[in-house]
């Protein structure tokens, strides 16, 4: 990495202390503050808003100007002319498969997708009305106890074939929570269907009826996946990444991810934003909610808008509302939910307070809709994005691996008590007697 630059940090009238600063092949510079706390500083950045926490070649992003590239490539043309199993390669491996190199990775994948059985009793001990991300989150950590196997994380290999194992497992665990949610037999995977497709037959199928993929649902899906494929070092990830670095075993790492992403303002935006559009209930409503929304003195937000790092406009989001137009037209449904939606995008897309405040329709608002198009209940809306950005958890938790691995510790700035003296107002047995 380049370091030509410097800058010199001057504090207490006359302390300098000279910091590089580090120029990526994109992006701003980087101010390199490692040495700062040998000095007795730290630096103080809750949220991580002008932090880099990690160096990575993974993926880019330029918020300000709408730029997403996995490995160089840009996720419109990634979305519009791959599929999500080429994604995955890419993001793991670090270049495009050739046709060779893909078709054994896809065997391997297509291949491993069954779980050990005795997983299916895992389920048992869920209550059928739990969460799905709940349950998905206890089986994936659980995961651990069947595959022990290669849980060497110092050996590339075993971290290669855990990367396989947790990514064509996914799709499987997550139709099983899905599966025992509504009471339904599990429903193996067929072998002969994309990643996409298998994971509709295994939600859909029954012993009775096998489900029919329709092709536009099936792209739309894939779609879905290859834009929550990767996002950089957003908070699931962050997490994966900090769990890793102790040392942890890669499924407790990944079910760290998963409990991480579960949150309304990261992957589960998506289910808040149906839920929204649940409680707007009518067309005719949305002028209130949107008046709600602009009152600072309310705490609610139009779920499904805005983004910490899109300032501008979400690259993701201009893929996915062209697959949500798709998928409806396909389906020709009609429904007040998806009515409410659109006329929504149509409100916010126009309303001085989103403009200027640049909060647009996120990747979560159109991915929502298609789901529910779909058929997909809500609740496992977050659990989808769970199985999309499985690869890209992985790859970043293999990129630690590496390029070499501290352990995440940051420091903090104290506000509590100075040092006090200790007097315990609990009686003593000695006191009663
Ligand atoms: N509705 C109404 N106002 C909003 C919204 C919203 N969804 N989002 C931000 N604002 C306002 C906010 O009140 C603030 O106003 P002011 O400047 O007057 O104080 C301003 O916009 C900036 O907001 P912020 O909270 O400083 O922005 P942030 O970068 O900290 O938060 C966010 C980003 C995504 C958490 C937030 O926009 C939000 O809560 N959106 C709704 C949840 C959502 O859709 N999340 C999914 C993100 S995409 C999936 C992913 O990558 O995980």
């Amino acid at each position: 990495m380049a370091v030509e630059k410097k800058a010199t940090l001057v504090f207490d009238s006359g302390n300098n202390i000279e910091l590089p600063i580090l120029s990526g092949s994109l992006g701003e510079d980087v101010l390199d503050v490692r040495t700062l706390g040998s000095k007795g500083l730290f630096t103080y950045d809750p949220g991580y808003l002008s932090t880099a926490s990690c160096e990575s070649k993974i993926t880019f992003i330029d918020g300000n100007q709408g730029i997403l590239l996995h490995r160089g490539y840009p996720i419109a043309q990634l979305a519009k002319e791959s599929t999500y199993l080429e994604v995955c390669y890419i993001l793991l491996y670090g270049e495009t498969p050739t046709p060779e190199e893909f078709a054994t990775f896809k065997d391997i994948v297509t291949r491993h997708t069954m779980i050990h059985e005795q997983i299916s009793r895992l389920f048992q001990g869920f209550r059928r009305d739990s969460h799905p991300m709940a349950v998905l989150c206890g089986v994936t950590g659980a995961l651990a106890a069947f595959y022990h196997d290669s849980l060497d994380v110092n050996n590339e290999r075993h971290r290669e074939i855990t990367a396989f194992r947790l990514l064509s497992k996914m799709p499987t665990v997550a139709a099983m929570c899905y599966k025992y949610s509504v009471g339904q037999p599990f429903v193996y995977p067929r072998n002969e269907l994309s990643y996409a497709a298998n994971f509709l037959h295994m939600m859909f199928s029954t012993p009775c009826e096998e489900y029919v993929v329709n092709p536009v649902v099936e792209r739309a899906m894939d779609r879905i996946l290859i834009l929550h494929a990767d996002h950089e070092q957003n908070a699931s990830t962050s997490t994966v990444r900090t769990a890793g670095s102790s040392g942890a075993n890669p499924f407790a790492c990944i079910a760290a991810g998963i409990a991480s992403l579960w949150g309304p303002a990261h992957g589960g935006a998506n289910e808040a934003c149906l839920k929204m559009l649940e409680e707007i209930g009518t067309v005719d409503r949305i002028p209130e909610f949107i008046e709600k929304a602009k009152n600072k003195d309310d705490p609610f937000r139009l779920m499904g808008f805005g983004h910490r790092v899109y300032k501008n406009h979400d690259p993701r989001a201009t893929v996915m509302r062209e697959s949500c137009h798709e998928v409806l037209k396909e389906l020709n449904l009609s429904d007040e939910l998806l009515d409410i939606a659109m006329e929504l995008e149509h409100i916010a897309l126009n309303d001085p307070y989103f403009i200027e405040k640049k909060l647009y329709p996120n990747v979560d608002f159109y991915s929502g809709i298609i789901l529910k198009a779909i058929g997909i209940p809500t609740t496992m809306f977050t659990v989808i994005f769970a199985i999309a950005r499985t690869i890209g958890w992985i790859a970043h938790w293999n990129e630690m691996y590496t390029d070499g691995i501290r352990i995440a510790r940051p420091r903090q700035l104290y506000t509590g008590y100075t040092e006090r003296e200790f007097h315990s107002q609990i009686p003593k047995k000695s006191d009663k007697a």
